[in-house]
């Protein structure tokens, strides 16, 4: 699969990755084998690069992961892990001790001397705005505990004060059909400066597949029951913020927009890869078939200029107004 380059870090990622949330936990049930199997076909379809967090499954993720490579020192896979969000969340936290706790932890359930790129995960927004965070940062890649650092954010503000930051390597974003903000507002900055992108939810949670109706029922230990309105963290993070009803008809309408040979799903991550400045895309998969069909998007045709025309059209008439104002 082609790799792509985070300018900054010199490390490469392949332009479709994988999201690992679903190995951890809040996706229902996914079970060791289960697990396992997803990162043989990530693997096994030219994945180079795998999204995790100390937070998913409150390690399990990260020793998934672990555990997967002990047993493929064939495989060079880029492993990018979060930190920040097992403790309570205020800016007090952010600071070098705890930052060396957290690393010393995601370092040994990965069983790696140095993990490859570390990504703040979703800070309180004035975070974003110390010094000492990003001083701290830099001395944890002096100590040789990370290679690279990069943030994970909410909303666009949040990604122009990282980018402003000369040494992250990489801000991971909501960025799907129906989440075009970061389009104009953070992605030539992100160019400009040689930060990496890393497209997530991609898929809209799965809504972007085209395959959910309105009375589908979600595991009750699913972020798509219980975190719909934003109860047990950040709305945007579950079907992007979009209100599952009308995101089920414009779904729908999404899925008829699908090219032949193309799946809804393969749409929408082939319309990601398209755009320019994006690094890698992180579709989260809870199969070996998704992960498969996932990996196969980056071998598509780039999507016809008729298509991406309807897919802005679909975006403005019923998407926009119920996310631009808030991410
Ligand atoms: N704050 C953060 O930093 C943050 C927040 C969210 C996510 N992430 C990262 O981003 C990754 C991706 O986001 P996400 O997993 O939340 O959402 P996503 O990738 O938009 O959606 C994943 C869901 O889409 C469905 N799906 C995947 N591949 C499919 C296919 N080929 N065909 C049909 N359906 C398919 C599956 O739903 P079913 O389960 O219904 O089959 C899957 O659970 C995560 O795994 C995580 O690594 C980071």
């Amino acid at each position: 699969m082609d790799e792509r380059e985070f300018r900054r870090s010199g490390q490469h990622a392949s332009v479709i990755g994988l999201g690992t949330w679903q190995l951890g936990a809040d996706w229902g049930d996914v079970d060791a084998k289960d697990a396992e199997a997803v990162l043989e076909a990530a693997a096994e379809s030219g994945v180079t690069f795998f999204d995790t967090a100390d937070v998913y499954g409150d390690g399990r993720s990260e020793e998934t992961i672990a555990t997967f490579l002990s047993t493929r020192p064939d495989l060079h896979v880029l492993i990018a892990t979060k930190m920040g969000r097992r403790v309570e969340q205020i800016p007090e936290n952010y600071v070098l001790d705890n930052f060396r706790a957290w690393n010393d932890r995601s370092r040994r359930n990965l069983g790696v001397d140095r993990v490859d790129l570390v990504q703040l995960h979703c800070p309180p927004t004035r975070v974003y705005s110390s010094d000492e965070v990003f001083d701290a940062l830099d001395t944890l890649v002096a100590e040789e505990r990370i290679a690279a650092y990069g943030v994970s954010v909410e909303t666009c503000a949040q990604a122009l004060t990282a980018i402003a930051r000369p040494h992250v390597a990489s801000v991971q974003i909501i960025l799907n059909p129906f989440r075009m903000k970061p389009l104009r507002e953070v992605l030539p900055a992100a160019r400009e400066a040689g930060v990496g992108i890393i497209a997530r939810v991609p898929l809209a949670s799965g809504l972007l597949a085209g395959k959910y109706m309105k009375n589908t029922v979600f595991a009750a230990d699913d972020h798509r029951t219980f975190n719909r309105h934003g109860e047990a963290f950040d709305q945007g993070e579950t079907f992007s913020g979009v209100d599952y009803a009308s995101g089920v008809e414009a779904a729908a309408e999404f899925a008829a927009l699908a090219p032949e040979g193309y799946t809804p799903a393969q749409t929408a991550l082939r319309w990601i890869v398209q755009q320019p400045g994006v690094t890698t895309v992180i579709p989260g998969a809870r199969s070996p078939e998704q992960a498969r069909a996932n990996a196969a998007a980056a071998k598509l045709p780039p999507l016809p200029e008729e298509t991406l025309a309807a897919i802005d059209e679909l975006y403005e008439r019923r998407i926009k107004d119920q996310v631009e104002n808030r991410w």
